[in-house]
This record gives C-alpha cells, structure tokens and sequence, in this order.
C-alpha cells in the first residue's frame, strides 16, 4: 500500500503567500471594480536592468547557432558567474570564499529549502520568530518536529524577534544544532550589526552549530558597517552556508537565479565523531537533483557584475528603498511604529490588532494587500508586513487610501 510522509499532516492548510492570494482572488472576485494594489509577497515590478537583458539577447543568439548552442552546464554554475560571484560579492569585502565554493542554483527559497536534506534527521533546530516560512516548514516535511500546537511547532526552538531587542535575537538558552538566520530580515527588516553576528559565529563555533545564513536581501543595505556577509565574520567558513539570489538584487523572480555558498572548511559531524566537508555532500545532492541553471539566464546574471550593471541595480534598489521611505514615513505619521523599510524592501509594522483583522480592513476599505505578520509565526501576530516592491505611483496612492480611510481601519 502506498503511504504517504505523515510528516505532511502537521503542516497548515497552506502556504502563506498562497493563502494571501486565495483571499485576495475572493475579493477582487466579489468587487471586480475595486483596483487592487499589491504590497503583500515581495515580488519585483521593475523591469530586469538593461545590462541583464543585453546580455540574455546575447546568450539566446548563441543558443540560436550550432556553433555556440550549449547544452547541459555544469550543475554547480557556469565559472564566469561563479568567479564573478566570488570576487565582487565577497573577495571584494574581504571574504574568502572561492569560485568552487558557489553553487548556482534556481532560487534562495529552493536552496534555503533543501539544504537540510543533507543534515541528520534528529537535530535540533532554531528559527527567528518571525521567519521566512519556508524554513520551518521544510523542517517539518523532513520529520524534525511535533505537531502544531497553540501556534507554534513542538522541538522547534523559537528566538523572539520583538520590538523590546529590536528584533534581533538573542542567543538560545538551551543546546540547538542548526540556527536559520536571515539578515536583513525577512519579515522584519532588521539588519544586524557585526558584533551581533559575531556572537553568532562564536556560538556556532563553541558548540559545533551550523549556521544557514540568508542574505537574499543583501543589496538593500546602505550603511557599509553593516555586514552584506556573514563571511566578512571570522571564523564564519567553518560554520556557516550562505544563501544569496539575484531575485529581489536585479529583478529575477520570474528569471530565476541564486546562489549558495557552503565554504569548503564548513564541516558536519556523523554519529561516530567523524567529520565531513558539508561541500562534497552539497556538491552530491546538487549534481543528482539538479541539472543547472540555464545558460541565457546564468549570463545575464553575470551583467549585474559590469560596470553599467553595478549602476543599474544600484538605480533599482534605490527606487525600491525610496518606496520604502514613504511607506514608513506615512504609516508613522498615522501613529503606526515601525521597524525595516531602511536597509531592506519591507516595513513591519505593529498593528495593535491581529494581523488577520488589518489585512482583511486593508483590503476591503482601501484595496491594498499586506502581509499579515501571523503568517510567519507568533511573535508576527500583532504586526503587518508592507512590501517597497511597487511603482512609486502605486505607493503613493495606496498611502494616500489608507490615509483616508485611517480612522475605519484603526477604529
Ligand atoms: C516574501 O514576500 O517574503 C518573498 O517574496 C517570498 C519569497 O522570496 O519566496
């Protein structure tokens, strides 16, 4: 008889992002006339930068001619993104990470997914609260916790990310083997310092933790202090595996290009006390379940290395942050607190109501889809997530609505 992966049962109904736009097609449904703006998932809407798409024409043309048609790459990604990647994302910041320790990939959210797969099935594990919900789930279809109960997953250990240490954790007070850490923070938008991530780094090394540290939102901060890597940390190589896309850096969400970083000396331990390079088994998982990203899509990554395509993200992430400055600016002068929105694409702010209650108000006096913080766990449940990814018409218009409709939505 087949059987399926129990594990599946403990899982909500379903994914956040999907239950946002279920609920967001009943409503446009019931009120075809009311023109929708989308602030909920952090979808890109500006076109890929100009460097990215000469560069994918380019590629297309090649694979359009016999002569320079590719077929299968190598699994682990093209070496010119490879070594583009290495020397300006970290070798230019003092990182030392190689070509060969870059893995190209199709998605930080796959990537992010997945790695646990290579990690025993009876570690214990610590996740932000709030958090990217692809972590915690993974970790359950994977077998390593109880069931849902009272909001929360049993053998999960949650580090509270609340206003009182400006959401950012604080180490966990009891042993854990594998942390998820994501900065700036998805959703909160939180960035942490060097000291902070420090802490991290001497924690993992002290009790032999691996850390999965995401920094899909890197691109957005501008304040050279703050570290864009965990590998600008010493001691990060042994313990740390980083993931990094292009999605929300250039605009590939629907083009689809990632990368993850797992530093040859990053090791992992088996039963028997024996050590083993987390890179050879990554390198083993990846060659089997995955055949490369496309080649067209792997050069136009590689543009947003030039010098034009340094300067056109730059442009880009600008005008997203600049979205984010009004959303923030606006919602506090309606009394709203706020955190992100400065080194990254999202506001989070306190709803003072649960955030199911805003989000259905927001969507029905005003038009505009959030997030509602309880969808990446408990300590959201009293916040609302407003995402920068939009034209700065529709921001506008979407502040001015909730502006004018302060008092019904607050009431
Ligand atoms: C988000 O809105 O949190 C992200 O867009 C989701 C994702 O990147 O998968």
């Amino acid at each position: 008889m087949i059987r399926i992966n129990a594990h599946y049962l403990k899982l909500q109904a379903s994914y956040l992002f999907s239950t946002i736009a279920n609920r967001v097609t009943e409503y446009q449904n019931a009120h075809p006339d009311q023109e929708i703006i989308r602030m909920g998932i952090g979808d890109c809407t500006r076109a890929l930068p100009a460097a990215c798409v000469d560069a994918f024409h380019r590629a297309v043309d090649e694979m359009a001619a016999d002569a320079t048609f590719r077929g299968y790459g190598p699994e682990q990604g093209y070496p010119f993104l490879r070594e583009a990647v290495a020397k300006n994302d970290f070798q230019a910041r003092g990182a030392d990470i190689a070509a060969d320790e870059i893995f190209i990939s199709d998605g930080a959210k796959c990537d992010t997914g997945n790695f646990q797969e290579i990690l025993a099935a009876d570690l214990t594990i610590a996740v932000p609260d709030p958090v990217y919900p692809v972590y915690v789930d993974t970790n359950v279809m994977a077998g390593r916790t109880g069931p849902f109960t009272d909001g929360r997953y049993e053998n999960i250990v949650y580090l509270e990310s609340t206003p009182e240490n400006n959401f950012i954790p604080e180490l966990p007070d009891v042993p854990v083997d594998l942390i998820y850490l994501c900065f700036p923070n998805n959703p909160t938008g939180a960035a942490i310092t060097r000291d902070a991530l420090a802490r991290w780094v001497d924690y993992a090394r002290q009790n032999k933790a691996l850390i999965l540290y995401d920094a899909a939102y890197e691109a957005f901060i501008t304040d050279d202090a703050i570290p864009r890597s965990i590998y600008e940390i010493e001691g990060a190589r042994e313990v740390a595996v980083e993931f990094r896309s292009f999605s929300k850096t250039a605009g590939f969400t629907g083009t689809r290009c990632a990368f993850t970083v797992v530093p040859k000396s990053c090791m992992a331990w088996d039963e028997n006390g024996g050590a083993h390079k987390l890179h050879s088994l990554w390198n083993r998982r990846h060659t089997t379940k995955f055949n490369g990203v496309s080649y067209p899509v792997q050069r136009a990554a590689a543009a947003i290395y030039s010098d034009e395509g340094k300067a056109q993200v730059k442009a880009i992430i600008d005008f997203y942050l600049a979205n984010a400055h009004v959303i923030r600016q606006e919602m506090e002068s309606l009394g709203f607190t706020c955190a992100g929105g400065r080194h990254s694409p999202y506001v989070w702010i306190d709803a003072r109501m649960d955030s199911w209650t805003l989000f259905d108000r927001l969507l029905s006096e005003t038009g505009v889809v959030c997030t509602p913080g309880a969808g990446f766990g408990a300590c959201g449940q009293r916040f609302i997530r407003l995402s920068a990814f939009n034209t700065h018409e529709n921001t506008k218009k979407a502040m001015a609505r909730i502006n004018a409709a302060a008092g019904r939505i607050t009431g």
